[in-house]
């Protein structure tokens, strides 16, 4: 076989030349044979389409053809052609094919078909392989790049915080616990509770639940600083939209308050939708299709009234709506799902949490656009929220969003240190393990604010994905870390 440059099949979709001669590699997506000549669709992963391989059976011989089944690798090397059929520009006129690596048809287990999601992420090691994950692979590292390039452009400074944490006050959600401790035979203090002081750390320790905390230390030197990281949650939710293990964007900023915080978050987001679009056009058409050919399948009411593109557009174009907790209670109160007792959670008075019903009523529902509910009871919500004069609020905020329910959390910080330490009195959050964080109040202390963006809840958003499962390669769920 001739040594040519290996050329990748978006490239060559794009802007390869006609007459050339050229070398492509990737994985047979299909093969079909009729009497001179075979076409093979030939994938690499860098684009959603396929590359037309055309076969003279004169050329290369049928036998050779036999184990270029689906899913096989192959080199193949040809001359660059002119395509005869629709729906491409080029295709390629085979000179030689090298089976790479084979794929046994009866062993192989995916089919120029449409599998099921719940059948893919048993074979998650696989499904890379599928239209569907390449494209969600794709958008998300598009996201990511995305992220950086948003915060970078504004002159923000990446902080990796760690991972290893020993504090839990943020009390975000349940923690894993870290330790080379032998469970079967821990250490003993003479009351009978395990000596974390002989563990590794000296101390007890989990995976982080939230690089928040020390974001702010950050903040309040550097100004406006954004953590980009893996996030730990041991909550025992087995929902479409929780994970255990999940990335997590918090930017934090001196000198914001919360309408300046909400105005970063409602920027940050509709950049985000943008560059997808921008970017990611034929990966969004092509999970927007797959998303109407599913709806169909579904009873009317269950139909989305929006399709996936129509909902990226529409959060570009749509002003967010920015109300009250207090304001929202007054909304749900009075919905007809409330009234006629349809939610599963009935509101009836100020104070209680709101629930995915209730978050997906007022954006899908009532509003039909993104809200951001501000000024949340202070007992729902954690310990560092700025506390209104109100006595019973906190500057809280959180972005709901159609399809997903809160996308966003996050908050203007309490920056006063009396304030500060008699809300964690309150919580029973022991201050001297927290001095560290409250040095921040005690020196050179300012207003300041953040908020946190799950990524796969953003993920799911731009891709019009239904599980959480399935935009993050390898999902960790409640009795669930497969690969
Ligand atoms: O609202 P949360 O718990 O806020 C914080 O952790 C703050 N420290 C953020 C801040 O102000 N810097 O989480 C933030 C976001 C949620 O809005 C949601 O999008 C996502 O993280 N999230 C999850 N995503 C997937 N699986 C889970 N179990 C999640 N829990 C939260
Ligand atoms: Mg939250």
């Amino acid at each position: 076989m001739r040594k040519e440059k290996r050329i990748r099949i978006k490239e060559l979709l794009e802007s390869g030349q006609i007459g050339s001669d050229i070398q492509v590699k990737g994985w047979v997506r299909t093969k079909r044979v009729s009497k001179n000549v075979a076409f093979i669709a030939l994938n690499d992963g860098s684009t959603i389409n396929n590359i037309q391989i055309v076969v003279d059976i004169n050329v290369i011989p049928e036998e050779k053809l036999e184990k270029v089944t689906t899913g096989a690798s192959l080199s193949v090397c040809g001359k660059l052609i002119e395509s005869q059929g629709k729906g491409q520009r080029v295709e390629i006129e085979a000179t030689d094919i090298v089976v790479l690596g084979e794929a046994h048809p009866d062993k192989y287990p995916l089919q120029p078909k449409r599998h099921s999601l719940e059948f893919l992420r048993e074979i998650a090691h696989l499904r890379f392989r599928t239209n569907t994950f390449g494209a969600v692979s794709r958008i998300r590292h598009a996201m990511i790049f995305a992220v950086h390039n948003f915060f970078n452009e504004k002159g923000f400074v990446n902080i990796h915080t760690p991972i290893i944490t020993s504090s839990d006050a943020e009390g975000a959600g349940e923690m894993f616990h870290v330790s080379t401790l032998d469970m079967n035979e821990p250490p003993r203090a003479e009351d009978g509770s395990v000596d974390y002081s002989a563990d590794f750390f000296g101390k007890k320790t989990n995976l982080t639940v939230s690089g928040q905390l020390e974001g702010e230390l950050a903040a309040t030197a550097l100004s406006d600083i954004y953590t980009f990281g893996p996030t730990f949650r041991a909550e025992n939710s087995n929902t479409s939209r929780h994970l255990a293990e999940f990335w997590m964007i918090e930017p934090e900023m001196a000198f914001y308050d919360l309408d300046d915080n909400m105005d970063l978050a409602e920027e940050f987001l509709k950049y985000l939708v943008k560059y997808a679009l921008d970017n990611c056009k034929e990966d969004i058409e092509f999970l927007n299709k797959r998303a109407i050919d599913e709806d169909k399948t579904k009873p009317q009411n269950e139909r989305s009234e929006l399709t996936l593109i129509e909902r990226l557009n529409m959060v570009l174009t749509e002003d967010f709506v920015r109300l009250t907790y207090t304001e929202a209670i007054e909304v749900l109160k009075r919905s007809k799902p409330n009234q006629k007792k349809k939610f599963k959670y009935l509101i009836d008075g100020w104070g209680a949490d709101l629930q995915s019903e209730h978050e997906r009523f007022l954006v899908e529902k009532h509003y039909k656009k993104p809200v951001i509910l501000v000024d949340y009871p202070r007992d729902i919500k954690a310990f560092y929220m700025r506390q209104n004069d109100d006595g019973k609020t906190v500057r809280a905020m959180d972005i709901l969003f159609p399809g997903i329910g809160e996308i966003v959390g996050g908050s203007q910080r309490e920056e006063r240190l009396d304030m500060l330490t008699k809300r964690m009195e309150e919580m029973d959050i022991p201050a001297e393990e927290m001095s560290w964080y409250l040095d921040t109040r005690r020196f050179g202390t300012v207003e300041h604010a953040g908020f946190g963006l799950g990524f796969e809840r953003l993920m799911l958003f731009v891709t019009g994905m239904g599980n959480i499962r399935d935009v993050i390669p390898f999902p960790r769920t409640p009795k669930n870390a497969e690969f």
